[in-house]
């Protein structure tokens, strides 16, 4: 508890990045494993002073990097507590306790963003376990609908199943339709925003007769944060018959919010749904949310009977909405993060995220030859400094300031210094000082 009290309250003033490369710390491989048992404060003692100067400061405030939320005070309280109850919580009659807190977490995901309340929530390991999941649920489904038994014959000799993707879907969709044996996705075009094109997938959805076909879409773009017009291409897919899959890791969230809402428009149309927990909401790595409208489709596709197992066919064991059959309570963080933030606390927590990056986007947008490439619609900024060189050499020296973490990567063609608002306790400080650290970086030629 001391050391994990010390480094919370390092955070707001410590430098973000490692202090120390991996091959360089003591405590990595090569230590030799004891013979004879230690005493077991001694251990966390030498962790905690082992790890300490390889650390990236993920939770501060001043870190942008990635994707990646920070930790909300009940959160991480309820991530502790959930190790210490150990509960193996993939079936209802065993872990009564923590399997009833995830379905109220659930059900207030539900509602919260706007998903259909009969849906399936599994809580996942994260965005590509979610994406997997949902994936692995509309493959069922389509199959079924097709007259193949997948779980008898398996994919050999089994229709091809079409799935079609933004150009700019995440690359965790292409990892999970590999695990699924889908294979490679056909890529629809997107536009300058990386939204994908109407007329290209309507396009797409003609070119063969309609048989199974999943249909990919992205609520928050990697880069830009933009979304794919979700009301008009789960329209699209749906009258050609296609299962459609929401990628939503982050973006999904805008639904949560009054003001962002209009982003997402018409996505509880589609069939299933993937989100984490671990960003926009910030809580402890790691979580994510698998959502499926049809029950049947997803429990199908990961429930397993066993005669050594209780199972319930009410609402569902855990165990059945997710890959996993041994599970952690990971709804149990979410369900402490939504109570303590309430309704509005959860609006305020998005629109604040949005508004960050909208300060951050203006104040270095300020800085001379600095250009914007993204419209801020939500948490995400890519920002270019001239030629592609001298925009990687302004991103070196922002990391190697160390006040502000931001990742470089390259977006239409272009390097470009990403920036994502992620973290519930950026405040105008850590702002500014991110500001001013991208400028110093700017300034040296
Ligand atoms: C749009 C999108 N989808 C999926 C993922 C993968 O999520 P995770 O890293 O939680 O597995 C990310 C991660 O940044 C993402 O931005």
């Amino acid at each position: 508890m001391a050391h994990a009290r010390a480094w919370l309250a390092s955070l707001p003033d410590r430098p973000v990045p490692p202090r120390c490369p991996i091959d360089e710390l003591a405590i990595g491989r090569g230590a030799a494993l004891p013979e004879e048992p230690s005493d077991p404060e001694a251990v966390i003692d030498l962790l905690a002073a082992g790890v300490e100067p390889g650390l990236m400061a993920m939770p501060s405030g001043r870190f942008f990097g990635w994707v990646i939320g920070g930790t909300l005070p009940a959160a991480l309280a309820a991530d502790w507590l959930t190790s210490a109850w150990d509960q193996n919580s993939g079936m209802r009659f065993a872990t009564p306790g923590t399997v009833a807190v995830e379905e109220a977490a659930g059900a207030w995901l539900l509602d919260l963003l706007g998903l259909p309340p009969g849906a399936d929530v599994g809580f996942v390991t994260g965005g590509t376990t979610a994406n997997f999941t949902g994936l692995a649920a509309a493959r069922q489904q389509v199959l079924t609908t097709a007259g193949w038994d997948l779980d008898r014959l398996g994919l050999t000799g089994a229709p091809h199943v079409r799935v079609l993707v933004g150009e700019e879907r995440h690359g965790t969709v292409d990892l999970a339709l590999r695990y699924l044996g889908l294979g490679a996705p056909t890529a629809v075009a997107a536009d300058s925003a990386g939204r994908v094109r109407l007329d290209a997938l309507a396009a797409a959805l003609s070119e063969a007769p309609d048989g199974p076909t999943i249909v990919v879409l992205q609520a928050g773009n990697l880069h830009s944060g933009a979304f794919d017009p979700l009301q008009e291409a789960i329209a699209l897919a749906h009258a050609h018959g296609a299962w459609v899959h929401v990628d939503g890791a982050f973006g999904l969230w805008a639904a949560a919010s009054p003001r962002l809402r209009h982003l997402v428009r018409g996505h509880e149309e589609a069939d299933s749904w993937a989100t984490d927990a671990h960003k926009t909401l910030n809580v402890p790595y790691d979580c994510g949310v698998a959502v499926v409208a049809r029950p049947g489709a997803v429990r199908d596709a990961m429930g397993m009977q066993a005669s050594y197992l209780v199972h319930d066919e009410g609402p569902g064991d855990p165990l059945a909405k997710v890959p996993e059959l041994s599970r952690r309570a990971r709804g149990v963080p979410v369900w402490a993060a939504l109570r303590s933030l309430g309704r509005s606390g959860v609006a305020e927590l998005v629109d604040g995220l949005a508004a960050n990056a909208r300060a951050l986007a203006d104040g270095i947008g300020a800085i001379e030859d600095a250009e914007i490439l993204n419209e801020v619609v939500f948490t995400q900024v890519c920002v270019a400094f001239g030629d592609d060189e001298r925009t990687r050499a302004v991103t070196a020296r922002v990391l190697a300031d160390g006040t502000a973490w931001m990742s470089g990567s390259r977006w239409r063609d272009r390097a470009v210094l990403r920036i994502s608002a992620s973290n519930w306790s950026t405040d105008a400080n850590d702002v500014a000082a991110s500001v001013a650290s991208v400028r110093r970086a700017a300034a040296t030629r």
